[in-house]
């Protein structure tokens, strides 16, 4: 039987409506929302570049400050209370109908050097989107909401990853305030910069009792699942961070007069000393990963033999007992081989994050809230760091995935699709509203 164009027509217009009415009810505005991310990831971009150019807006840095101004502008256009703390952490009010403990959500928009345009990017603009569309629909909560910007997250400079959110839960190590950048600025310096009195950096603590949950929008930075086409992860854990500087001090020399039999070669130390790191952290079953970030070498030049190399270590995992056991194995190498090549190598430790647990209660929110906007949901650890550890010190947490396309993140290359990003926006958005009826509910 041939269907005549216009009954094709028809039938396919019934089947869009149809499928119309099924799709679950979006609350957040997917264009507004993607625009905004556009907007956000000019700051910071490669000259000459377009959005897939990627964009180093580091913490601390001229690109995040103007970043910051722009945002906090938006997040006043949409009707919040804005405040500075004295770590830079930007937070945003929104009343409550009662005087309970605020349920914070957020993320970070400082990113790595040629890092990617999501990283960071889709908790922080996730959460202005929920406060817009909380406006458009005249939601109002029992929870007083607020969303939060934390500072430096990635800790490229002074060497303290997770630096607003440790603030804030008095994490950060006493001799931070003096810590250098490569231009010789220290974060107090920067800190004025931003505005903020270095001397109140204490005062940046959050008082505990004061939050009642604290929630997460991230990419996952993995590929489980992009590869899995599932469409919101529901994080069980994030891992513990521990990282190292190494410094291997040898003897510069001539590079053609040396015999080979008389070098002190920091550079081959050096070398030796990160296989030896990857080696150990494989020898282990599981999941915990083990990485030498860079190496800088001097003098640096073709025809000297390596004096001096600084290299990091850093060991990750669930499980902290399994990376203090590993980094024991590792410096048992380290000693090794300086022994071997006659040249020193020295760590110091630089920061130790606890790994986290998220709270089994919010996951089971963040699941629901998947279902019913008609999302996929799997449950998954965290392979990277996130504010939110430091967090549960303070609070119970919650971290909702989005798909990373093929698992790339820390890259240019690092991209989530506008659907995927609309995804976690509804899911969020619905979340938070399960805890605001959730917690502290009329007996
Ligand atoms: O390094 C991390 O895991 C995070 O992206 N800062
Ligand atoms: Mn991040
Ligand atoms: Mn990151």
């Amino acid at each position: 039987m041939k269907l005549r164009p216009s009954r094709v027509l028809t039938v396919l217009l019934l089947a869009a409506a149809f499928a119309f009415a099924q799709a679950p009810p979006r609350h957040i505005n997917p264009l507004r929302l993607w625009s905004t991310l556009e907007k956000l990831s000019e700051f910071g971009r490669p000259a000459g570049a377009g959005f897939e150019g990627g964009v180093t807006r580091v913490g601390f840095s001229e690109e995040d400050l103007a970043a910051r101004a722009w945002l906090m502008q938006l997040m006043r256009d949409a009707g919040l209370e804005v405040r500075v703390d004295p770590a830079g952490n930007i937070f945003g009010h929104r009343a409550g109908s009662e005087k309970f403990p605020t349920i914070l959500f957020g993320s970070h928009i400082d990113s790595v050097p040629h890092g990617g345009n999501f990283d960071g990017d889709v908790g922080s603009l996730g959460a202005l989107e929920v406060m817009r569309a909380l406006n458009d629909k005249k939601v109002s909560t029992r929870h007083p909401l607020e969303m939060v910007v934390w500072t430096n997250e990635e800790g490229h400079h002074f060497g303290r990853g997770l630096l607003g959110s440790s603030a804030a839960t008095g994490l950060l190590p006493a001799d931070v305030l003096a810590r250098k950048d490569e231009e010789g600025k220290t974060l107090a310096d920067w800190l004025r910069r931003y505005g903020q009195d270095p001397a109140r950096l204490a005062d940046a603590r959050i008082p505990s009792g004061s939050l009642a949950a604290y929630l997460e929008l991230h990419i996952e930075q993995g590929g489980v699942l992009d590869e899995s086409k599932i469409q919101i992860g529901v994080v069980q854990g994030i891992v513990g961070i521990h990282w190292w500087t190494c410094t291997a001090t040898g003897f510069a020399n001539h590079a053609g007069t040396t015999p080979m039999t008389r070098r002190q070669d920091a550079l081959a130390a050096a070398a030796r000393a990160a296989l030896a790191v990857r080696e150990e952290v494989r020898a282990d079953a599981g999941r915990q990963v083990g990485t030498v970030g860079y190496v800088r070498v001097e003098p640096g030049a073709r025809n000297i033999i390596p004096g001096r190399v600084e290299f990091p270590v850093e060991l990750r995992d669930l499980d902290k007992e399994k990376v203090l056991r590993i980094w024991a194995r590792i410096e048992k190498r380290f000693a090794e081989i300086a022994k071997e090549e006659n040249v020193k190598l020295d760590c110091v430790p630089l920061q130790a994050d606890e790994p986290a647990l998220t709270d089994t209660a919010m996951q089971a929110d963040i699941r629901a809230a998947a279902r019913a906007a008609r999302l996929t949901s799997l449950d998954l650890p965290s392979g990277a760091g996130h504010d939110a550890q430091q967090i549960a010190h303070l609070a119970p947490i919650g971290m909702i995935f989005v798909p990373s396309r093929g698992g790339i993140s820390h890259s240019p290359r690092e991209y989530t699709s506008p659907e995927g990003f609309a995804n976690g926006a509804e899911v969020l958005y619905r979340t938070i509203l399960l805890l605001d009826s959730r917690l502290h509910a009329k007996p």
